[in-house]
């Protein structure tokens, strides 16, 4: 196929490539025709990043010092990064303050790097979360919308709103923001759980309310985010997902089809769950740590409304998702089966 030259081989950084989401950027920008130099760190696993013209870069986020020698040397000898696409984060943490270091700090460290440098980026895209604003009204079931007033409910979603902020108010720094939902696809472990729970004969249900759900698959993320690098918009935020709103049970439904195995459903009541992660999370607090299940993060999870409205997203780039969940899941299917992640 060949390759679109509208980036004329513009140099793209992103950071935290070596993770889910992170991969396929690299592979979009590849495809696009940029110059992609995956941001990675020093021991970072390279599986997804195999393709010979991915040129890497290490990257150091807690010291500010040797981050802004790093970006001056790079600048000295290639030109700057025309393009940065900080995609590097943390969605779990053995400690809560991880998540303001890793989101917030870090995130920090790497815009002041860039403007004390003196050749900032022409854009810098966040990829924060749609977490960052919180969950939408739990009665009316109104769509989140990117105007609504802020009110995360989480030390992550914290951590991805003060980085916001931050970079909002960077003079010098020509910020982006997406706030993606949910996102699945190839690679992804998450929902790997609920395909392998499922292939076990267990569909679980947690509580009995229903939610309203939003999903983005990993490759119209990916588009969605290189078309904004290429368009004309800048400081501002748009939240992304496939433009649909899914029940808990819908989500599930699917998965079950695609798995196409014997199950029995069993609903999991809340109040017990609570009680439990309750007690966990005391007990992880008293060597320092967080269980991956913690009251915030389950209070998260289990909020009734996260669908969001994407359709500014979508219209400002003129184009459409082309996965539905449905296609995306299959698609996510057939991966893991084919990498030996589900049998
Ligand atoms: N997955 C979702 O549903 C979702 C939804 C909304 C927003 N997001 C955001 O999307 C981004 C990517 O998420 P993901 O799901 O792709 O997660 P992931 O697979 O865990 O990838 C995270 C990436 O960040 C890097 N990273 C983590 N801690 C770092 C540190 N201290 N220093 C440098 N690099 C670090 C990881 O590098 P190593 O490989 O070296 O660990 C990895 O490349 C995150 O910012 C997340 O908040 C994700």
């Amino acid at each position: 196929m060949p390759v679109p030259d509208f980036s004329q081989n513009k140099k793209v950084l992103i950071t935290g490539a070596s993770g889910f989401i992170g991969s396929f950027l690299v592979e979009e920008g590849l495809l696009n025709g940029y110059r992609v130099y995956a941001g990675i760190r020093a021991g970072s696993k390279r599986i997804f990043l195999q393709d010979p013209s991915i040129r890497f870069f290490e990257l150091d986020f807690s010291s500010p010092e040797r981050l802004e020698k790093k970006l001056r040397e790079f600048i000295l000898a290639e030109g700057r990064f025309d393009y940065v696409i900080h995609n590097a984060g943390i969605t779990r943490a053995g400690r809560k303050e991880d998540f303001h270091r890793v989101n917030y700090q870090y995130t920090k460290h790497l815009a002041d790097a860039l403007v004390a440098t003196g050749s900032p980026p022409e854009k810098f895209i966040f990829i924060s979360s749609l977490a960052a604003g919180g969950p939408g009204d739990p009665l009316r079931f109104t769509e989140i919308n990117s105007s609504d007033p802020d009110h995360p409910i989480s030390s992550y979603a914290k951590s991805k709103l003060d980085a916001e902020k931050y970079i909002s108010s960077l003079p010098g720094l020509r910020p982006l923001i997406i706030r993606p939902t949910a996102v699945y696809g190839p690679r992804d472990r998450d929902f790997l759980n609920y395909f392998r729970i499922l292939s076990k004969g267990i569909a679980p249900c947690m509580g009995s309310r229903r939610q309203i759900l939003s999903f983005i698959y990993v490759k119209d993320l990916s588009r969605a985010v290189f078309k904004l690098l290429s368009s004309g918009r800048i400081h501002r935020s748009y939240l992304a997902s496939d433009g649909n709103s899914y029940t808990n049970e819908d989500m599930l439904m699917l998965i079950w089809k695609i798995v196409d195995k014997p199950a029995i459903k069993i609903r999991v009541p809340l109040a017990p769950v609570r009680a439990s992660v309750f007690f966990l999370e005391k007990l992880y607090s008293l060597f320092n740590r967080m269980p991956f299940l913690h009251c915030e993060k389950l209070e998260e999870i289990t909020a009734l409304n996260w669908s969001c409205n994407s359709s500014e997203l979508w219209q400002d780039l003129g184009t459409a998702p082309k996965y539905s969940l449905e296609a995306g899941l299959y698609e996510t299917a057939r991966w893991y089966r084919e990498n030996g992640w589900l049998v």
